[in-house]
């Protein structure tokens, strides 16, 4: 395709620069689509067999709509891959986590080392009970520790289910309950902007109702020492330093679980994504070694805490599959100055920086002086994620911190996918305002409600049409619901819940949530447990919540409450309000308004129309309401 025919009127296209093809070992799409259209299951053997198995699978794949096994009858362990594969090769002392902290801390760990510590946690857990299947809650920041307490469970088998240390006490507790934790590992505080933000007492509060519980291991960082609970709460560095060195790698099987991270749902308690073992190794090694190209030389920084699936797959495990090194920092991006990241990717020489289009932005509203203050020069590749990237945004980042070398892809993909999905692989043909194309390996489309694609340039539903290897194995205990994403149309496709619009080129570009979930800045919020923190509180008979948009989050979050007879409105109450959602829930779904109202927009099944609410607000038609009820 001539650049002239790829040229709309409106549409800026940037070519990848030519000294970045030459030196970046960069993939051609087309081979690499063409080789998975070809036989599927033999690019994936291809894949796979660049990793390390205990026992061969029988088959790459066993498709039965909507369930999918993949590397069945296979053994392995992804800490294995992670670790021993470089320990006994050439990375032994290669750097795999540079960690930066706050007032320019710092700590490096060697291959070897995260090796050694990730052994002795596991051991740790071993003798406290924990066996192949126990879950393991963690509720850390975003520290080593974090990455050592993942891979120690991934190590013994063991399932984990890593909690945002952002998250309030009751979103922690449904999330320790709904997996059945058997221990929760934690910090006394996390640090933020300068000061430290307690954490034992969400955790506190949290385990109060959390039957399941049977040891909290808690890491002290602060002086002085919180003192601990006897024999119910255990001190990390003890433990670790009376646990035994070697821990073999637990032999699990590619379709056992290794990990639930829950995600909002739109209706009721947050849903627990379930990932297996084999798939979801491979899909996250495939994508960060041919996606972002991970390679031997690169300082890569995933800016997203681990606690999220980006932080799962593109901060941690892709990364140390690719035996790559990962730079880690708990400095948010505005404090102690705006330029803290831009001088983070000096001090490290970054070269790959994959972020959110909610910084971007407001590094955009901040100004490009200062980033202008750096040497950003060892930038190669940028990455974005999680919401859509605007085109004002896209150039901004492309201009001023890619300096109009670097490729930018924008990764479209969920917690229920585990790997990317839609994205414009190094070496396209670069449209702002599109994430780009379906990934060699992945089948999406742009279809109506039946599941019928829509003409080009016609707005529809992102749906997937095949399976793949990191696809989720279920919604945890809840059959019914991981089913329901494989219902869309009347073919059965994936839902992804998302709009998009495909042009003449393949090229997708999504529009938002076609449900009632609100992403603000770039994290993923449910209207049910927003409107369900809020009617917790005594003085609300109901509420409602929606997405409103903002020019630097995304969305910010509007909620309409209904109060009980008699409770008067005041300003303060709102306050209150935005408080109790905030240590339920935690910062993130803290609603930005909060309007009190007489009465909602309902169904006549009583159900609250919030696309009528939605188009209220935005001054808009609100469409279809024949459903209204009067
Ligand atoms: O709506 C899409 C949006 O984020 C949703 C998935 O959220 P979550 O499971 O929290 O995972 C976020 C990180 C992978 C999607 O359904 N989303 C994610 N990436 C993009 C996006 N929307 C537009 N463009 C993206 N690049």
């Amino acid at each position: 395709m001539s650049e002239e025919e790829l040229k709309k009127p409106e549409q800026i296209v940037h070519y990848p620069d030519p000294s970045f093809q030459e030196s970046a070992l960069i993939h051609d799409y087309n081979e690499l689509y063409h080789e998975f259209e070809k036989d599927p299951d033999a690019f994936w053997r291809r894949i796979a067999s660049d990793l390390l198995w205990f026992k061969q699978w029988d088959n790459i794949k066993v498709w039965n709509h909507p369930y999918a096994q993949w590397f069945t009858g296979a053994d392995l362990n992804i800490t294995y891959n992670c670790l021993e594969r470089h320990v006994n090769n050439d990375r032994r002392n290669k750097v795999a986590i540079f960690w930066a902290g706050e007032n320019g801390k710092e700590r490096i760990l060697t291959y070897y080392q995260l090796y050694k510590d990730v052994m002795r946690l596991g051991n740790a857990l071993k003798s406290l009970g924990v066996e192949k299947g126990d879950r393991v809650c963690i509720y850390l920041p975003g520290i080593p520790e974090l990455v050592v307490s993942m891979l120690a469970c991934a190590r013994i088998g063991a399932v984990h289910t890593v909690v945002f240390a952002g998250y309030g006490s009751k979103a922690l507790n449904e999330r320790i309950t709904g997996a059945g934790a058997k221990i929760v590992i934690t910090a006394d505080a996390s640090v933020r902007r300068g000061g430290s933000i307690p954490l034992k007492p969400v955790v506190e509060e949290a385990l109060i109702h959390a039957p399941t519980v049977e040891r909290v291991i808690i890491l002290r960082t602060q002086e002085p020492k919180v003192s601990l609970l006897d024999e119910f709460e255990l001190d990390y560095e003890d433990l670790i330093s009376q646990a035994d060195r070697y821990c073999e790698p637990a032999h699990v099987d590619s379709e056992d679980p290794l990990f639930i991270l829950y995600t909002s749902g739109t209706t009721g308690p947050p849903k627990g994504i379930v990932h297996a073992a084999g798939g979801y190794m491979v899909g996250a090694y495939y994508t960060t070694k041919y996606v972002l190209t991970l390679r031997e030389n690169d300082v890569y920084w995933c800016t997203a805490d681990p606690g999220w699936i980006t932080g799962h797959t593109y901060g941690i495990y892709g990364p140390l599959l690719v035996g790559g090194t990962i730079f880690l920092s708990e400095y948010t991006p505005d404090y102690p100055d705006p330029g803290i990241w831009w001088k983070l990717i000096e001090d490290y020489g970054i070269t790959i920086f994959y972020t959110a289009p909610t910084a971007i932005r407001m590094f955009m509203r901040i100004g490009e002086e200062w980033p202008n203050k750096y040497d950003l020069s060892t930038l190669r590749l940028l990455g974005s994620v999680g919401e859509p990237l605007n085109p004002e945004a896209f150039e901004w980042f492309y201009k001023y911190i890619g300096k109009e070398k670097c490729p930018i892809l924008d990764t479209w993909w969920q917690t229920e996918t585990g790997m990317h999905m839609v994205t414009t692989m190094v070496g396209l043909p670069m449209k702002p305002g599109y994430a780009g194309k379906p990934i060699p390996g992945v089948v999406a489309t742009v279809v109506d409600d039946d599941g019928d694609p829509v003409p080009t340039g016609a707005t529809g539903f992102l749906a997937i049409k095949e399976p793949w290897p990191s696809m989720m194995k279920t919604v945890y205990q809840n059959d019914e619901r991981y089913q329901q994403y494989w219902n869309f149309g009347k073919y059965g496709y994936y839902s992804t819940n998302d709009l998009a619009v495909m042009d003449e080129d393949g090229y997708i570009m999504l529009l938002g949530r076609s449900d009632d979930i609100i992403i603000v800045a770039g994290h993923n919020v449910g209207t049910a447990e927003i409107e369900s923190a809020l009617v917790s509180h005594s003085a609300v008979a109901e509420a409602a919540a929606i997405g409103k948009p903002d020019p630097l989050k995304g969305n910010i979050i509007k909620a309409f409450v209904i109060l009980r007879n008699g409770i008067v409105p005041t300003p303060k109450l709102i306050h209150d309000l935005r408080y109790h959602v905030r240590i339920i829930l935690g910062p993130i779904s803290v609603p930005a308004e909060l309007d009190f109202v007489d009465n909602l927009p309902k169904t006549r099944s009583g159900k609250i129309m919030r696309r009528v609410l939605r188009a209220k607000e935005m001054g808009m038609d609100p469409g279809d309401v024949s459903t209204l009820d009067d």
